[in-house]
């Protein structure tokens, strides 16, 4: 079968070698990256040209079009695709706004009795409105520009003072459009976790449960970041909760979003917040799969994975699909360039990735994430850093301690000036 993939990040990596493991199956990606490459062709469409895409699949043939990030997914990509009959696993726009829009995604939840914080959203002429309810909450206090920010749009404020400060950031347009209105919601005491789950609009199948670190630092400090690093399957989602996020959350959103006329048709990432006594509520909800979860999640992903994708998008997932969600234990290290998550330096060499994968008897992958191929003088091409978050060092493991040795042993190998990762990754897995 012949499939493209959009994106360029190591989710997109992670899935190209997971799509590429199932027979006879010809992977073409946009815009890619150097690791991608080596599962798939390069596609030179461009991905903000929906009609170029779809000349693209008519040309070549293409089966599958698996939608990575959220961008696209907002612009409306998928439902170009899905009115020239091609089959896409990545929800509609309109279903894309349980990711693309919070206070959509708090609306909704709020229609259908799904768990999560209370809040209120204020719009931009709402501002006083809003600097008064932010006054008079109790602390902490969570702020939420309404749209898409790249992870950047949350501020949990312990003072009032900081509070107002990131209300007024946010309509003052610190975010763009994303700011033009604003969820402030209440803090949800608790460990997080990410479970993902493949829907064809009704039905689903759910992946391991991960748990992402988000921010920069060693004992989750300093500031938030995409993703530094992954594990799973994540023990705080015990087998009893991941039942009740089954029927109460990813039920009972296919179910919603079916009745208001928007089925949804992709991965389903659902953001927990486990509280201590063990209930589980929505933090957020993406409309695709995570960054680094998804490397760490198709390691331990036993089936067929074209299979599972191919039948969601076509309105009848496969369970038979996945012989077994989780084969073991993985773990997986974001390497990111020094400076991360502000500016960052790139064009410096990366080496190393070879003998890590070499050394580890190939049980280590590295998903390029920030990568880009440069030319020397002498004609010859070298591995740069081309971004935040570089690699992401992934293994897989009987256990998670020997899946956390084995991608600390790789990262050893790997070098490039300004490496930058957390040494902690999965720790609270085994604890
Ligand atoms: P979001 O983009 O909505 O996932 O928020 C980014 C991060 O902020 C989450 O991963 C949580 O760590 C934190 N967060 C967001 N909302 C809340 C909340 N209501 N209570 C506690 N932490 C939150
Ligand atoms: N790992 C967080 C995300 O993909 O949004």
């Amino acid at each position: 079968m012949n499939i493209l993939l959009i994106g360029s990040g190591g989710r997109e990596h992670a899935l190209a070698k997971k799509l590429s493991e199932t027979p006879e199956t010809k992977i073409f990606a946009a815009p890619g990256n150097p690791g991608i490459f080596q599962y798939a062709f390069h596609s030179a469409v461009q991905i903000t040209h929906p009609d170029e895409i779809v000349e693209f699949c008519k040309a070549s043939d293409i089966k599958l079009v698996v939608i990575g990030p959220e961008a696209p997914l907002a612009a409306g990509l998928a439902d170009d695709l899905r009115a020239h009959g091609i089959a896409t696993f990545g929800p509609s726009r309109a279903a894309a706004r349980l990711e693309s829009s919070k206070a959509f995604a708090k609306d909704f939840m709020l229609r259908h009795g799904i768990p999560t914080a209370q809040y209120r959203v204020f719009n931009e002429h709402q501002h006083q409105e809003a600097r008064n309810y932010v006054a008079s909450h109790p602390l902490p206090i969570v702020i939420k520009a309404d749209g898409l920010a790249a992870g950047k749009g949350v501020s949990i404020a312990e003072t009032h003072r900081y509070a107002l400060e990131a209300l007024d950031a946010v309509f003052d347009g610190k975010f763009g459009l994303a700011g033009k209105s604003v969820v402030i919601e209440e803090f949800m005491q608790g460990e997080e976790a990410s479970v993902f789950a493949v829907c064809d609009g009704e039905r689903f199948v759910t992946l391991a449960a991960a748990q992402d670190h988000k921010r920069i630092g060693d004992g989750d400090t300093g500031e938030n970041t995409g993703g530094m690093g992954a594990y799973c399957p994540a023990p705080i989602v015990t087998p009893a909760i991941l039942r009740e996020v089954e029927e109460h959350i990813i039920e009972a959103t296919l179910r919603g979003m079916k009745s208001e006329g928007h089925p949804f048709i992709g991965c389903l990432y659902v953001g927990l917040m486990i509280e201590p006594s063990g209930k589980a509520r929505v933090v957020e909800f993406n409309a695709r799969f995570g960054d680094p979860e998804t490397q760490a999640v198709l390691a331990v992903f036993d089936g067929d994975f074209v299979q599972l994708l191919h039948s969601a998008a076509m309105g009848n997932v496969d369970t038979g699909a996945v012989r077994n969600a989780t084969n073991g234990t993985a773990c997986c290290v974001v390497l990111a360039a020094g400076g991360y998550p502000g500016e960052v330096r790139k064009g410096d060499e990366i080496t190393g990735i070879d003998d890590a994968e070499t050394a580890s008897n190939d049980e280590v992958s590295i998903f390029h994430a920030g990568t880009a191929l440069h030319q020397k003088p002498d004609g010859t091409t070298h591995l740069c850093t081309n971004g935040g978050r570089v690699l992401g060092v992934t293994s897989r493991g009987t256990n998670l301690q020997e899946a956390i040795k084995k991608c600390y042993e790789a990262i050893k190998l790997v070098h490039f000036r300004g490496k930058t990762y957390r040494t902690d990754i999965g720790a609270k897995g085994v604890r």
